[in-house]
């Protein structure tokens, strides 16, 4: 390009000319916006969209995905044919071509999305209650099945009472609307989970620093008589960076200025606590904590969410949680999963040491070479990397190698935490753990993340 010609630009007009320049993209090659320049929080977040017209909107975002494609930058949505499976069978974008990768990306800990023993349990019951539960839990939608899972998930948090949700998300983000006014606020670590933060969409939130007792102190002590109710949000186990909860501490204080506590074990139940029954057991503080949240998503294999808490407050949120009252039953066939995975958990431990067989693998071998893999300490690993372009074209290349991770930029985690995310499940063998992290080191040397490894194998 000679000197006097202007870099080509992509401009999109804002509807407010008064107040807002036009918003103007560099592109790349292909004409298209270019994605190493920009993040997600251009298309999304970024409060000058709120001129632009719907389709200037699709527009910019649409550019900015095609661009990423053409790099190999889009690592999302890759297509499983045989679900999540240790070694899932997934469509490769560019070719069609079906790739068996190792999957490192999923949430199914103990693998017990596959397991027989729960299909069996579904091919059992379900015959007999059928698909969809055809009516909301306050009017036709409660069943029997669903009594006896949220019975299941209240002793298993030691709390006198529990309902079912059909998600995690509607769990956390019900629980919180439905008992936040706006006289009251609530107070998150500020890596809580985007469904708990939603929650208080309509009422007032505060953060404080994450796993931060001290930080907490502050911010209850500075809103001490601001509120009438204060709820305190943790998550059991951090989602994007697999560490614990402080629990005693945060619990110490919160109580001291009032508040109650809220912990989501999404990531925690079936992981923690010496017989897989999550924060509360980890800690000995069972009976402890006001409010339990969680998904049946993860370690449970199934889908559906829940809430656990005294029998008056669990009345309470029936009549309060709109994504409970106004949102149909779970789906029957995952009910029963959930409750067949729940007792396989509680009774034989499911592959929980086989799980942390693995995550303590995993965790000496990235250590040892040099990653920087923060505070984590359950089978969610982060690789951090601090660098958008880094952290996708290490995920492109380990994708290349068919090993399955998610790449984390920013604005999920903040600019200097970008991440390659790998989550553990109990289902690997040694063999494709050695061979998983011996391309994941080697890469690491290439890119320079860290330096020439000396001993890769353990
Ligand atoms: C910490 C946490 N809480 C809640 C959820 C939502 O659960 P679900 O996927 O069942 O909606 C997730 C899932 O991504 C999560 O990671």
């Amino acid at each position: 390009m000679s000197d006097n010609v202007p870099n080509p630009k992509k401009h999109y007009h804002l509807f407010d000319d008064d107040n807002l320049d036009h918003l103007y993209f560099d592109i790349s090659k292909d004409g298209e916006i270019d994605a190493n320049k920009y993040s997600l929080y251009n298309f999304t977040g970024d409060p000058k969209l709120e001129y632009a017209e719907w389709e200037s909107r699709m527009d910019m975002m649409n550019s900015w995905f095609t661009d990423m494609k053409s790099q190999n930058r889009f690592l999302y949505e890759r297509e499983s044919i045989n679900g999540s499976k240790v070694i899932s069978k997934v469509v490769d974008p560019k070719t069609g071509e079906i790739r068996e990768m190792l999957n490192f990306a999923s949430n199914d800990y103990l693998n017990l999305t596959q397991d027989p023993r729960i299909w069996e349990k579904v091919k059992e019951l379900s015959p007999e209650y059928g698909g969809g539960a055809g009516g909301v839990p306050l009017l036709s939608g409660s069943m029997t099945i669903i009594k006896q899972l949220a019975r299941k998930i209240a002793d298993m948090k030691g709390m006198e009472s529990a309902i079912v949700y059909s998600s995690g998300y509607g769990a956390n983000y019900g629980t919180i609307s439905g008992l936040l006014g706006h006289k009251d606020v609530a107070i998150y670590d500020m890596f809580a989970h985007a469904s708990l933060i939603d929650g208080s969409r309509g009422s007032n939130k505060k953060f404080f620093q994450h796993n931060d007792p001290v930080s907490l102190e502050k911010v209850l002590k500075a809103n001490q008589n601001n509120y009438i109710n204060k709820l305190v949000v943790v998550d059991g186990v951090y989602s994007m960076d697999g560490d614990i909860v402080k629990l005693n501490e945060i619990l110490d204080i919160a109580h001291y200025y009032g508040a109650w506590v809220l912990v989501d074990e999404a990531h925690a139940t079936g992981v923690i606590g010496k017989t897989g029954l999550g924060t509360l057991e980890h800690f000995g503080l069972e009976g402890k904590v006001d409010i339990i949240t969680g998904t049946l998503s993860k370690a449970v294999g199934s889908i559906g969410g829940y809430v656990a808490a005294s029998e008056r407050l669990i009345n309470y949120l029936k009549y309060t949680s709109r994504s409970y009252m106004f949102s149909t039953s779970p789906y029957i066939p995952s009910v029963v999963a959930s409750l067949e995975a729940l007792n396989l958990i509680t009774e034989q431990k499911a592959n929980k040491d086989k799980l942390w067989e693995n995550i303590n693998y995993v965790k000496k071998r990235l250590t040892k070479a040099g990653f920087n893999i923060g505070n984590a300490e359950t089978a969610i690993f982060p690789i951090i990397i601090g660098d958008d372009n880094k952290v996708k074209e290490m995920t492109f290349r380990l994708h290349e190698k068919n090993i399955f991770v998610n790449p984390v930029p920013y604005p999920a985690v903040p600019r200097k935490l970008t991440r390659v995310r790998m989550t553990v499940t109990a289902g690997f063998n040694l063999e494709q753990l050695k061979y998983t992290l011996d391309e994941i080191e080697r890469i690491g040397v290439e890119m320079e993340i860290i330096s020439p490894v000396k001993a890769n194998a353990v």
